[in-house]
């Protein structure tokens, strides 16, 4: 128990040096889980309630940091858009949005931030 607890600590240790004190903490739990949906086939209609999906196979049991969808046009986060969602369970896998009065077009894309953002495939959003 003590030998296990010590060698754990000096992993602990070690990775510290490593990744220098900004991302100390976070070095413990981070994780970029996959976006599931939208993807490259998906047409997001204005107005309608969608949702926005992610793969929680390999979730880590403690996810420290607060959860947010934004949209991205042209890999950009788009301008006037607010956050489609924020403070939900990133555990659950999925969140319901509602799609925002925006300019049709495909270039479309959702970044989740958790511990870390990550962005998923390109998509559609139609009138
Ligand atoms: C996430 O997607 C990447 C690329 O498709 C794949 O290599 C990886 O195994 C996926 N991870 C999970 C947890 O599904
Ligand atoms: C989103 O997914 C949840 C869980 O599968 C489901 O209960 C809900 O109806 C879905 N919402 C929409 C808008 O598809």
């Amino acid at each position: 128990m003590q030998l296990k607890y010590a060698t754990g600590f000096l992993a602990f240790c070690t990775l510290s040096a490593v990744a220098g004190p900004l991302t100390k903490r976070r070095e413990l739990d981070v994780w970029v889980p996959n976006i599931t949906s939208p993807t490259s086939d998906t047409v997001w209609h204005i107005g309608d309630r969608v949702n926005v999906t992610w793969d929680t196979s390999d979730a880590p049991v403690q996810i420290s940091n607060g959860a947010s969808v934004l949209l991205n046009v042209h890999g950009r986060p788009a301008e006037d858009v607010p956050k489609l969602a924020q403070d939900f369970d990133l555990r659950a896998g999925f969140v319901e949005v509602t799609v925002p009065d925006v300019s049709p077009g495909t270039d479309y894309s959702i970044t989740l931030f958790g511990d870390s953002g990550n962005t998923g495939e390109n998509f559609a959003i139609v009138a």
